[in-house]
């Protein structure tokens, strides 16, 4: 095979550019906006390989690119992938695990602390001119520290986050995880418990599992109902994995105290949902991994994949489902 042919098909740093114009001929999606899906489906007739940002790898995207092998996630998270259709065409699919682990973590940390001292609330009632003195004892918050952390979901980030909860907070954490982490639980005395438990006894419930068929509404109307009633809500895994109508269900009918939401069941979130005019709810724009540094060490990552899959034959970061 000649050089191949790839489709960056995201703005990325100049320097990852040039590495894989080093290996490949490409054809690269210059503009700070999204590439629409019609365009992404139209370039990829002749492409060999594909950087992604979340597009939806389907039947569909297969079958506009015949000659793809493998389609780069720009993203640690995969629920874009159609493992399935994937497999039967023999296309790799890779992702950015690792790199992103601390930013995330720090943010979730941020979300944790903006609800509980309720922080855009309260920064909202200054600007609003609405503070006078002596009115703090109306203001009450819920501490952080020392409170019991429940982390659902012991990946590379949840084991970050339960690091910052043990050693920053001096929080009691608890997880549950498909699969036991034995060395993890050692290493930061954190326990397991089943999600019934953990649920009930967590101040702060914190979810990052991955979005998959078994964890779709993983938390729904009885998981809410489980919960503490001055629990607070932590997703910054996907939207999908929370029946959103329940989550408002618990929030409304003040089941949970609050809720730190940096994803949605549909993004971007639409300007009439309710979660968005409820003061206890701290919303983001899915900005997990959102700093430069961290962007452009995924960027890196992910066109290491590229050029490993195609050119070196030594593929990483092969998403598990599709390791042979
Ligand atoms: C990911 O990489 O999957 C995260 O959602 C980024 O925020």
């Amino acid at each position: 095979m000649g050089r191949p042919k790839v489709l960056i098909g995201l703005k990325i740093p100049k320097e990852v550019e040039e590495y894989i114009g080093e290996y490949c001929d490409y054809e690269m999606w210059d503009s700070e906006e999204p590439m629409l899906r019609s365009e992404l489906l139209n370039k990829l007739r002749d492409k060999d390989g594909v950087i992604i940002d979340g597009a939806q790898v389907d039947e569909e995207f297969l079958g506009k690119g015949p000659r793809l092998k493998v389609v780069c996630n720009v993203s640690v998270g995969y629920n874009n992938f159609d493992l399935t259709a994937m497999k039967k065409r023999n296309v790799i699919g890779t992702n950015t695990p690792g790199v992103l682990n601390d930013t995330v973590a720090d943010l979730i940390i941020g979300l944790i602390l903006a609800v509980a001292r309720r922080i855009p609330e309260m920064d909202k009632y200054v600007k609003d001119g609405r503070w006078k003195l002596g009115d703090y004892k109306t203001l009450f918050g819920t501490d952080v520290h020392h409170s019991t952390i429940g982390i659902i979901g012991m990946g590379r980030i949840g084991e970050v986050v339960a690091k910052r909860a043990k050693v920053g907070f001096d929080a009691e954490v608890i997880y549950y995880n498909r699969t036991r982490k034995l060395d993890i639980e050692e290493k930061l005395g954190i326990n397991y418990m089943d999600l019934n438990e953990l649920l009930s006894k967590s101040d702060f419930v914190v979810l990052m599992t991955p979005l998959t068929k078994e964890t779709f509404h993983l938390i729904d109307f009885e998981e809410f109902e489980t919960m503490k009633q001055d629990a607070v809500f932590i997703n910054a895994s996907r939207g999908q994995t929370v029946n959103e109508e329940a989550l408002i269900a618990a929030l409304k009918s003040k089941k949970i105290l609050g809720a730190g939401l940096d994803v949605f069941e549909v993004e971007p979130i639409s300007s009439d949902n309710e979660l968005l005019k409820m003061p206890n709810v701290v919303t983001l724009p899915h900005l997990g991994s959102a700093t430069e540094k961290t962007n452009n060490s995924m960027a890196r990552l992910a066109a290491e994949n590229l050029i490993n899959s195609l050119c070196k034959g030594n593929a990483q970061s092969i998403v598990p489902e599709l390791r042979k």
